[in-house]
């Protein structure tokens, strides 16, 4: 069904030669109708505008509905991902030089912000799960302790949800924030389909700011994002920055899917039932004995364990794809992850189900076949992040001139400037020797 917006864009290319960009013109007559030529618009009389939306504008009227459906103060439809979102957010909470208290769990999207705003970490190690190896929560105590070491931070970031699905308690980590006056963002990339049914957790409401991305757990295109402001305080800075981060140019046709999640999340409830009881069916009928299956928050992030088997996250990934014409999302040496969302079917459940099942019966065990997904120690920094990545440190050295990460879910392992510790030197051994090549992006 076409979404208001859409109706309001067609009403607008229907009664107007384009004397404006795209250079498409909107000519299907000319170019086939194979992309969605004819909704592909610019910031044209009544078309409204993303970066100063207007009070019952197309833009603007949906900027209310995500604060409404969100509960936050304002919200922001983003087109460049939560990554435009993430390094507005950190930009808009902080000022050059300031220390900050970072999860270093976080994504890349976190670290090139503290690069380019020039912060000064403060790390907080996630616990590794024991059972999984998978990165736990960040609790308020870690947080309060990190207040202390930090002298003074002003800005505590960290991801809740992680991609597996680990909530951190927001509630007692904004508590913790207010005791030190600092801000707090958080990067709920993973978390859009959060707080709109009993069946999951509710969203990181707690947060000043936090980003989340459509594209990833709802029905929307790649790309669509929200950054939403809860303290209304941040509000206008925060319209600044993304003016800096995200293009001048945002694609009406991603807008217009943005449009239209909003419309499918303003009558979700029976979606999200159905999902659920898709879920359901998918446990009842998934119990593997030498695999297993990582449960986390989110029972809609379905990762399978490969420890203490002689599979892999890797030869695991390749069996699915290869034997079941199934593509997981993200695959770490000893367990992979597959993401569902209220779109998915049960006919895809199901397979996935006995595809496990099937691996299971062929899966021997081979115990202390073990990996942790991340590092269990800060590795020391040498240099700063900020210096580092303007220094031509060599290659090979002992310091690291690259951020380090496997991607997805990029997540650096290694920052600029760090010592490469032993446990980063087996880490990365252990990652190529199980399949998995990590990203080394050298900044100098
Ligand atoms: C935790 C996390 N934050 C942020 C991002 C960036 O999101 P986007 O791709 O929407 O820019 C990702 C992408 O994978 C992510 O995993």
């Amino acid at each position: 069904m076409k979404t208001q917006f859409q109706a309001k864009i067609e009403e607008i290319t229907a009664s107007a030669i384009p004397m404006h960009m795209p250079g498409h013109k909107r000519n299907t007559a000319l170019l086939g109708d194979d992309l969605p030529y004819s909704v592909d618009l610019t910031e044209i009389d009544g078309a409204d505008d993303l970066h100063d939306p207007e009070e019952g504008g197309i833009i603007g009227s949906l900027c209310e509905r995500f604060a409404s459906l969100y509960g936050a103060r304002s919200a922001h439809p983003l087109v460049n991902g939560s990554t435009c979102g993430i390094l507005a957010g950190i930009r808009t909470l902080t000022k050059p030089n300031d220390s900050v208290i970072v999860a270093r769990n976080c994504h890349k999207s976190v670290w090139h912000a503290i690069e380019i705003c020039r912060l000064n970490p403060t790390c907080i190690l996630p616990p590794i799960t024991p059972e999984h190896g998978i990165c736990g929560a960040i609790t308020a105590e870690a947080v309060e302790d990190a207040f202390v070491l930090s002298g003074g931070a002003t800005c505590v970031i960290l991801t809740s949800p992680t991609y597996e699905g680990v909530i951190s308690d927001i509630d007692a980590i904004a508590e913790v924030c207010k005791k030190y006056n600092a801000a707090l963002f958080v990067d709920a990339a993973h978390g859009a389909h959060l707080g709109f049914s009993k069946h999951f957790p509710d969203f990181p409401r707690g947060a000043d700011i936090a980003v989340t991305s459509l594209h990833k757990t709802l029905p929307a295109l790649t790309q669509t994002a929200l950054g939403l402001v809860f303290n209304d305080k941040y509000s206008s800075a925060y319209a600044r920055n993304l003016g800096i981060f995200e293009t001048s140019s945002p694609s009406y046709i991603l807008m217009n899917s943005i449009a239209k999640c909003a419309d499918i999340l303003s009558d979700c409830r029976e979606m999200f039932d159905n999902y659920r009881a898709m879920l359901d069916d998918f446990y009842a009928s998934t119990k593997p004995q030498m695999l297993s299956l990582i449960k986390t928050d989110d029972i809609g992030k379905i990762s399978i364990s490969t420890r203490n088997t002689t599979f892999t996250g890797s030869s695991i990934a390749d069996a699915l794809r290869n034997r079941f014409r199934i593509e997981p999302e993200m695959v770490h040496s000893d367990y992979l992850l597959c993401m569902t969302s209220i779109c998915d079917t049960s006919e895809n459940l199901f397979a996935l189900s006995r595809a496990i099942m099937e691996l299971d019966g062929e899966a021997e065990c081979s115990e202390g076949r073990t990996y942790p997904s991340f590092i269990t120690e800060l590795p020391p920094v040498e240099i700063p992040l900020t210096d580092a990545v303007w220094l031509d440190l060599p290659d090979g050295g002992e310091v690291s001139n690259a951020y380090v990460w496997v991607y997805p879910p990029g997540v650096p392992l290694l920052l600029p400037g760090e010592r490469v510790t032993e446990e980063i030197k087996n880490h990365l051994e252990m990652l190529k020797n199980s399949g998995i090549s990590p990203k080394i992006i050298k900044t100098s």
